[in-house]
């Protein structure tokens, strides 16, 4: 722990988790708990809970949990240090410098790679505004793409010159290492050594929300390959997790977002008045950035590229965000590739008119089907009328279901019933499979296969039970933690994962008196943090938490811990029998 017990618990207490979490989630009170809808996988029933007695977050859907300090670092995709570091500014305690920098030896840490990023940033700016150095990037973006010194400057857009060793030498000269311009992927490492990946391209710098510069895309001036070069996920970012230009949409965007393909499409936007364009960055859109658009807005128009590519994606983006709940619209541009050359050829005016009407999802599919049938012929009128009774089931609402299938009924002359019978009969049929499919998935889980954080409890279901309700018991009531600290050793343990927790508590017992999970923290990853508050949460469900249920529980433990020695024997003479026979 580089932090002191002391200023982790002093920032704990100034920070109640209730009210670090309500600035995300609506919270509401329920017992001494509060529940709210869960920020890490889209539900409709919340099963996100805070326990301000332990001061510790779980959620009994998705198995996301932990202690304010998890939650920062979640949702803001942050690590340890620097979720730390949020919650202390937050309550104003000042963290003491990280002391221990072991030049060459630490693991590069973000707040250096978003450091040295800056200086990347303001490096590739100036030069091109270089007289010389910048000609080519300026003659780009100026006249190729025709954009004003203004936007330019409001992007902190740059150009790397054509030269192996410029960035390099410069960051060298502020004092990054080698080692550090190699994991933050600003440079390449060849046996020749270390060389700019960035060069003679225009640089569009990746900017998060709280003003980082995280990472770059780079832009070739011609047409070779690749045509961008993106920054790979370092421990200053990571792709799935951001999106292009939301520093700034971030403020505009109340009513909608617009998400776009490309840097460029975003750029022509905000130049053009829609400051509230976004794009993902170099990849299709993930479900992480779907919840990133549910937090900033209620409404996403879909604006990417005409061609098949580009409809395709749409369709995937649709899907992703309707799931997170945010009403999605998909835009149609006609007569350009994509919305920056809609604006250069038609303006902005042009522009509004078609984001203003742009289609539902359904309306969009319906132009597809009836372009690929011809509803005169029963036989692909029947056709017809099935596709779109599939595409009319996959609206949750029953309300939008309803008018779908009045609308259907209109266009293919067949009675709203017959349509809406079919309609339900798939939804039937989908109930019917998820259904079987969570029972699957129930009983794999039951049985700990496919536990990742924690295989063997595959094979000592009963001992990994009874490990947990332990270790849950002792993170509820300080008492039990005394007792199991005085009573059990981690030989009493069975499952590895189990082994781990009880020893790192015990090591926090000892050196400071009590645990808390964020004393335990730099052990283990977010999953594994979730499945120690698991054993938590779920204890804090029971009425019987006393002392003689958790002694019941350490004689069971010990019952079972001998069942699995001896089958463990029973095995290895089994085996030896096998080996004789053969
Ligand atoms: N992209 C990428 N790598 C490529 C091609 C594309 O990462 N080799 C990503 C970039 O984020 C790009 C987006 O996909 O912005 C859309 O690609 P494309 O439509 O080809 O680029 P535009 O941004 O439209 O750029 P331009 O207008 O300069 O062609
Ligand atoms: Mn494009």
């Amino acid at each position: 722990m580089i932090i002191s017990p002391e200023i982790i618990d002093d920032i704990k207490f100034k920070n109640p988790i209730e009210d670090v979490i309500s600035s995300y989630v609506n919270l509401k009170r329920a017992g001494s708990n509060y529940n709210g809808l869960c920020p890490f996988h889209s539900e409709k029933t919340p099963s996100f809970t805070v326990f301000p007695s332990t001061q510790s977050f779980y959620c009994f859907g998705c198995g996301a949990g932990g202690d304010a300090i998890t939650f920062v670092m979640r949702t803001e995709n942050l690590d340890y240090l620097s979720a730390l570091r949020v919650l202390a500014s937050r309550c104003g305690v000042t963290l003491p410098e990280e002391t221990e920098r072991v030049p060459g030896k630490k693991e590069v840490g973000r707040q250096r790679v978003l450091e040295m990023n800056k200086e990347a940033a303001k490096f590739f700016h100036n030069c091109l505004l270089d007289e010389k150095l910048g000609a080519d990037g300026r003659k780009y973006l100026m006249e190729e793409r025709k954009l004003s010194m203004a936007v330019i400057n409001h992007f902190g857009l740059g150009f790397a010159p054509n030269h192996f060793f410029m960035l390099h030498d410069h960051l060298k000269s502020l004092g990054y290492s080698d080692e550090e311009m190699t994991v933050g992927f600003l440079c390449g490492k060849n046996d020749r050594g270390v060389y700019d990946y960035y060069r003679n391209r225009v640089i569009f710098p990746i900017i998060d929300t709280t003003g980082n510069v995280v990472a770059f895309g780079g832009r070739v001036l011609d047409d070779s390959k690749p045509k961008y070069l993106n920054t790979s996920d370092t421990p200053a970012f990571k792709k799935s997790k951001n999106l292009f230009a939301l520093n700034f949409a971030k403020n505009h965007c109340e009513n909608q977002l617009i998400l776009c393909e490309g840097y460029m499409d975003v750029i022509a936007l905000h130049a053009s008045g829609f400051e509230n364009a976004v794009a993902t960055l170099g990849t299709a859109i993930t479900s992480e950035q779907a919840r990133i658009f549910s937090r900033y807005t209620k409404k996403v128009v879909i604006s990417y590229d005409s061609d098949e590519a580009g409809q395709r994606a749409a369709d995937k983006a649709f899907k992703l965000l309707q799931e997170v709940g945010v009403d999605v619209r998909i835009l149609k541009i006609n007569n350009a590739k994509d919305p920056d050359e809609y604006i250069k050829k038609f303006g902005a005016q042009s522009f509004k008119s078609i984001i203003d009407d742009s289609k539902s999802k359904f309306e969009f599919e319906c132009d597809k089907i009836f372009a690929k049938y011809n509803i005169l012929n029963t036989d692909e009128k029947i056709k017809a009328s099935h596709e779109l009774s599939l595409a009319i089931a996959s609206y949750p609402s029953e309300i939008e279901r309803e008018i779908y299938c009045q609308k259907i009924s209109g266009i293919l002359d067949v009675p709203k019933e017959s349509i809406r019978k079919d309609v339900n009969a798939i939804l039937m049929r989908r109930t019917r499979d998820a259904k079987n499919k969570e029972e699957t998935e129930l009983f794999r889980k039951s049985s700990g296969i496919g536990d990742r954080v924690n295989p063997s409890s595959a094979e000592f279901l009963k001992a990994n039970k009874i490990e947990e309700a332990i270790l849950g018991l002792i993170q509820l009531y300080p008492s039990h933690l005394k007792i199991v600290m005085e009573k059990m050793t981690v030989d009493n343990f069975v499952t590895l994962f189990c082994k781990k927790v009880f020893e790192k508590i015990k090591e926090c017992y000892d050196s400071v008196g009590k645990f808390d999970i964020a004393f335990i923290q730099d052990a283990f990853n977010v999953d594994e943090i979730s499945r120690i508050t698991k054993m938590m949460a779920e204890r804090q469900r029971l009425k019987t938490n006393g002392e003689d249920v958790l002694n019941d529980l350490i004689s069971s433990l010990s019952k079972e811990k001998n069942e699995a020695e001896d089958s463990d024997s029973f095995d290895s003479i089994l085996s030896a029998i096998n080996k004789k026979k053969k």
